[in-house]
């Protein structure tokens, strides 16, 4: 790979360890091939030889999928859930909903205790905290547009698992991190724990992971849903307080929805719908600000960033009221993007000062705000386009991996409003629309997304990061279009995020100063966080001239068919 790609790199980092060398490519620029951007050099790179073998961007994305699985288990999965958003060359935009569903057994009330207190360490740790999975599902959905077979697709992953792979330095940063929260969860010892802490270039070898996913290419859909990866999963769950049955995991579907369509200054976009309010978000955001005409302002500057902080409260404030799973709750979405509810919705905007969030939604509880999950964006040769976010939730969600099977399952019930008012692990309130019934789609933040410009993919995108990740989105799509942006500049520039609840503005550590200042004055509250996304953008011209940028933030690499 590196050989081949030498000359497109820009910016590109290697660490060499004992058995594997890997690079890490930030940015390319190329023409008539196809590019994968992922969170892990070796997943892109899986991918993109797919694409070698005659595969096509769907091929690229299930291929890649398989390999974060192993080589990024803080979120890539097999035993969590995402969203596909694909845009063929042909056209034809579809979405592939494979988001975890509540097992049978939950109830509305399930993670509060007698005195009504909720309980959000089950939600959050341990097996009680576990969606029924839906990832593997979502690979098998989205074979009737690959070219090539599963068994092909699955073979790169099978390989890094058996052979194993060099961790990076921040891989053995968050897996030492991580130890105590493994042992507690898990009563057999598992890879991810060693005696010694981990260390960069330290080899991680998965053999059950493997053996699972030789299953999985040897029976199919049943060699996770049925037989003996199910009866390992049902069983681990028997080891603590988890309710998913083998029925659950046998009772799985994926979703193909409607992707989210608007315009948003002649470019099309292309989003995810409910269950995730990453797409309804999107537009409402674009649609508020469009009504300030954004491109007369600087990228980050104080007008930019009030007009967008103020569309995120408003939006923010409509998803703790009004989403959730459309099979469950009347989908209001073609009204919440409307013009005529959103001219309305932004009529108490001022330049003056900051619209208190009580004034544009029903304050029942003031949460607490915090920030796994991962994106992918692809291109092919042929102009096909996929972009798909997936995640376990929290860092390798659970904490409880399948013993005898390697990977670790999801806390996605955290997702669900666990009591109205409480807030999740991301700080976000929700109500009846979002509470838990069996069956039913946790909401999700996830915004895999694709721009059109004229029909033709323009930027394929989408983050990480909980409730930062419409944000983050909203800010991409912005830069781009309003602020002329090039791809390296519009996923590297410092983020910011609001979301009605808290009142307050998360700022990344290195945004203007100034900014920060100014809106102070207009009482604004601000607050520095760390880091904001893991962006992975694709930008493509007219000329078909194909940019890629992987987020400084972290490992995150390109890789070119
Ligand atoms: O579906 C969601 O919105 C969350 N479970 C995503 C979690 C996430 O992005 C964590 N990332 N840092």
């Amino acid at each position: 790979m590196k050989k081949i790609i030498v000359s497109l790199i820009l910016f590109s980092t290697t660490i060499s360890a004992q058995y594997t060398d890997i690079t890490i490519v930030k940015e390319v620029k190329v023409k008539n091939k196809g590019v994968v951007v992922s969170a892990h050099p070796l997943a892109s790179e899986a991918g993109a030889k797919v694409m070698k073998m005659g595969g096509n961007a769907y091929d690229a994305i299930v291929a890649t999928q398989y390999a974060l699985a192993v080589v990024y288990p803080q979120a890539g999965n097999i035993g969590g859930g995402g969203f596909l958003v694909g845009v063929k060359n042909n056209g034809e935009k579809f979405t592939i909903d494979y988001r975890e569903t509540a097992p049978k057994k939950a109830s509305r009330d399930m993670y509060v205790d007698k005195n009504g207190k909720a309980n959000t360490d089950l939600s959050q740790n341990g097996r009680l905290a576990v969606g029924v999975p839906g990832s593997v599902a979502g690979f098998f959905a989205t074979l009737k547009y690959c070219k090539l077979p599963m068994g092909k697709l699955i073979q790169p992953a099978i390989d890094l698992a058996e052979k194993g792979f060099a961790i990076t330095e921040q891989e053995a940063n968050l897996l030492n991190n991580n130890k105590q929260n493994f042992q507690k969860h898990n009563q057999s010892s598992i890879v991810f724990v060693k005696d010694i802490p981990w260390k960069a270039g330290d080899l991680l070898v998965q053999k059950d992971l493997a053996e699972t996913l030789k299953l999985i290419q040897k029976q199919g859909l049943k060699g996770f849903y049925e037989g003996k990866t199910a009866e390992l999963l049902v069983s681990e769950m028997k080891k603590g307080n988890g309710i998913i049955t083998s029925e659950d995991l046998k009772n799985y579907k994926v979703a193909e929805r409607k992707a989210l369509e608007f315009d948003y200054k002649g470019n099309q976009v292309v989003s995810m719908p409910l269950p995730s309010s990453g797409g309804l978000l999107l537009a409402q955001m674009l649609k508020m600000a469009a009504y300030e005409n954004l491109e007369k302002y600087q990228q980050n500057s104080t007008q930019a960033v009030q007009v967008m902080v103020e569309a995120e409260r408003r939006a923010y404030a409509d998803r703790a009221e009004y989403m959730g799973d459309p099979d469950f709750i009347q989908d209001k979405t073609s009204y919440l993007i409307s013009d005529e509810y959103l001219k309305n919705r932004w009529k108490s905007f001022s330049f003056s000062k900051a619209t208190p969030s009580a004034e544009v939604g029903k304050i029942t509880k003031q949460p607490k705000e915090s920030t796994e999950t991962t994106h992918i964006s692809v291109i092919d040769k042929d102009g096909n386009a996929a972009a798909v976010t997936t995640t376990l939730n929290g860092y390798y969600g659970s904490k409880v991996v399948v013993s005898g099977a390697g990977f670790f399952l999801n806390n996605e019930m955290d997702d669900f409003s666990i009591k109205p008012g409480v807030p999740n692990m991301f700080g976000a309130v929700g109500g009846e629309a979002n509470s838990i019934q069996p069956n039913k789609r946790m909401l999700s933040s996830m915004t895999p997304t694709i721009v059109l410009k004229n029909g033709k993919p323009y930027m394929v995108v989408g983050t990480p990061g909980g409730t930062t990740i419409p944000t983050s989105v909203y800010q991409a799509i912005v830069d781009v279009i309003d602020f002329k942006q090039n791809a390296n500049i519009s996923v590297n520039a410092p983020k910011f995020h609001h979301q009605w609840l808290p009142e307050t503005v998360a700022f990344e550590k290195n945004f203007p100063e100034t900014t920060i200042k100014d809106l102070e004055k207009l009482g604004y509250k601000s607050e520095k966080w760390n880091q904001i996304g893991r962006t992975e953008m694709i930008l493509i011209d007219d000329n078909g001239n194909i940019h890629a940028v992987a987020d400084g933030r972290g490992d995150d690499s390109v890789a070119v068919e």
